[in-house]
This record gives C-alpha cells, sequence and structure tokens, in this order.
C-alpha cells in the first residue's frame, strides 16, 4: 500500500473516531512499531485538524525474562507503558490514544480509559486494515450482541466434537466489550479492525469440556488445530489438557508460564466480521500480524484463557490464549446466537446487504 493510501486509510479510520479539530490525539509508539504507521497516523489527525503529538517509548529497563516469551501477540499487560508515571500522565490529557504498542489487557491501558481518553489499537499490516475497515452495519449488528450478552446470565457452547461447556454470567457482564473497529465515545477502547462480541464469565463458575477440532484456531500460535484437543474445565480452570501433539503442544505453553492463573477462563463470545477471514492465519507474516481475522471471522465462537483485569478482575497474568472455534454453537439462556457456525438472531445477521 502506498504512503497516500495509508494516510488515506488512517483518515477514513479517524473520521470514524469522531476526531475533531482541536482534539487533543496522541500516538504512542515503541520499539517495534511501524515506522510508516506512526507517520501516517500523525499526518492523518493533522489533516483532520487535532493538535497531534506522538509519544515513543524506549525498551523498558526491568527485565521480562520470567516469562516464557516475548513474542508478537504472547505477552499482554507488560508493554513500553508498564510503571511509566509520566507517559501516563501525558497520554490521560489525550481526547484519543492511538496505541501502536499494544496495551491491551494492562492496567496503564485501564486508568488512561478511566480519564476519559478513548484508545484504539492497531497493529495489522495495511492489507488487513483496508479489507477490515468498519463498514455498513457492522457496529449495530456487535452492539446487538452485546445487549444480549449484558442481560443474560449463562453462556453455554456445544460443538459436533463434543464440547460442552457453561460460563455463568453476571459479575462482568452488564458491560460487554463490543470490538466494530473504531471508538467515538469517551473513554472506549476498541481494536482496529475486527468485528465481535465478548464478556467474561463470573469467577470460579465456568465448567464442562471443551474438544477443539481441526480448523479451530489457538492464539498466539496464530496456528490451526489439527487434531483433536480435550479439555477439562472446572471452576473457572482448565484442569488437563488430552490428545496427540497439539494437545501436548497447548499444554507446554500453558505450564511454560508457572502461573496458575495461565489455567483461568478468560473472555467468550463469538465473532461478526463478514470480512475477517477464517483462513487468515494462512496468508499472513507471523511476526507482523496479530490474528484479527481468525478472532473475528462471521460466525466463529471464541473463548480465552488468563487476564481478566480489563473488567475489573484481579488477575495479572500476562499468559493470554485466544482460541477460536469454527462450526460451534454458543447459546445464551438457551437461546442460539451461533448455531454450528452461523449467526442466528436477525439483528446480528447480514441482512441488510
Ligand atoms: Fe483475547
Amino acid at each position: 500500500m502506498s504512503a497516500i493510501d495509508l494516510l488515506n486509510l488512517f483518515i477514513r479510520e479517524l473520521e470514524l473516531c469522531k476526531v475533531k479539530p482541536g482534539e487533543v490525539m496522541a500516538v504512542l509508539t515503541g520499539p517495534q512499531t511501524r515506522s510508516d504507521y506512526a507517520e501516517a497516523f500523525v499526518a492523518a489527525g493533522q489533516r483532520l485538524g487535532a493538535e497531534v503529538f506522538r509519544l515513543d517509548l524506549p525498551t523498558p529497563v526491568q527485565s521480562w525474562a520470567a516469562t516464557p516469551t516475548t513474542a508478537q501477540g504472547a505477552l499482554w499487560g507488560l508493554t513500553p507503558l508498564t510503571g511509566h508515571r509520566s507517559g501516563i500522565e501525558i497520554l490521560k490529557r489525550a481526547g484519543i490514544l492511538i496505541d501502536l504498542v499494544g496495551l491491551l489487557h494492562s492496567p496503564e491501558q485501564i486508568e488512561i480509559q478511566k480519564a476519559g481518553t478513548r484508545v484504539l489499537m492497531v497493529v495489522e499490516p495495511p492489507d488487513i486494515l483496508a479489507r477490515m475497515l468498519a463498514r455498513g452495519d457492522t457496529r449495530e449488528r456487535v452492539e446487538a450482541g452485546g445487549r444480549r450478552l449484558a442481560r443474560s446470565s449463562q453462556l453455554r457452547i456445544t460443538s459436533k466434537a463434543g464440547t460442552d461447556i457453561t460460563y455463568q454470567l453476571g459479575q462482568y457482564s452488564r458491560k460487554p466489550i463490543l470490538q466494530y473497529g473504531y471508538t467515538d465515545e469517551p473513554g472506549r477502547w476498541d481494536h482496529f479492525p475486527g468485528a465481535f462480541v465478548y464478556t467474561w464469565p463470573n469467577e470460579a463458575q465456568s465448567s464442562g469440556t471443551i474438544v477443539l477440532h481441526e480448523g479451530d484456531i489457538i492464539f498466539p500460535f496464530k496456528e490451526f488445530v489439527r487434531s483433536d484437543i480435550h479439555i477439562t474445565v472446572r471452576d473457572g480452570f482448565i484442569t488437563s489438557i488430552e490428545g496427540g501433539f497439539d494437545a501436548t503442544h497447548l499444554r507446554y505453553f500453558l505450564d511454560a508460564w508457572n502461573d496458575p492463573d495461565a489455567f483461568a477462563m478468560a473472555h467468550v463470545g463469538w465473532g461478526l466480521d463478514e470480512m475477517a477471514l477464517w483462513n487468515g492465519i494462512s496468508l499472513i507474516n507471523k511476526e507482523t500480524a496479530i490474528g484479527q481475522d481468525g478472532r473475528a471471522f462471521y460466525g466463529n465462537v471464541l473463548w480465552s484463557t488468563g487476564p481478566n483485569t480489563d473488567v475489573g478482575g484481579t488477575r495479572t497474568t500476562p499468559a493470554h490464549l485466544d482460541i477460536a472455534m469454527k462450526g460451534a454453537s454458543l447459546y445464551l439462556d438457551g437461546e442460539p446466537m451461533v448455531q454450528d457456525g452461523e449467526v442466528v438472531p436477525a439483528d446480528m445477521r447480514l441482512t441488510k446487504r
């Protein structure tokens, strides 16, 4: 994508975010940030009349050696902004923060949001950003999902491979996390791009069996499951992972953190993005893409493990899996949201195009 096309894409995105003349817009960058993104966002903000500044943070001095990986998308909550008080205070003064570092699941991001700053995370390469740019009724369909999550007390996932797990909701689910790829409300976080909806279950109140099947996707590996993985969940934690190579691989990763909270059940929801590709991980450079295709594709069922500080919980573990199931079913209080991979409710389906 040319520099001009990238600039135009970011202008369009910032227009969706309702960036206004005179508004303070911060662009946060770090050692791994794409310089073309930093430059294009600064220029796009200026085109819209915003008062733009860029805060570029160095690699932290403190060691992250205790974590088994710092790979892209595999370490969450520890960032160049971790413990950086002056940086946090400066960013809280912005109306909008363009996060090119990846603050997701960090207490610093929560603090900045609470100050009223809306936060937009951007990681994906240009072709994915352009393909999945929010469109038409994306937001309405995601918000429809959010309303249903907010009033539900039980979420159940099943699959033909043998999955049957139930999550109790209510402790954190009255304000579900909506992702539609832009943010135009004070204090609201989103990630450009992707459309999906999710929440966190009650502490210690998810139990059942998950059977991952070929074609499901495990992040941060950015790999398809190719053989069944039988996962047992009791009282909110994974208690066993059985199967062949894929199970051994998954169990090894979780064990490596030496942290019981790595096994905790975290956010759970479903994908609503018809422009996201189930097989996107086959087409990306793993070093430079985070995998929004797999996380958001229309009709997926997405569950995760690890932190829950995003919604006020106390688990700060940097270990975080996102697991996308293809062809599964998800029910809220017995009503299907996704059935065998198809979105069911009319207000979430692609009916308006
Ligand atoms: Fe996640």
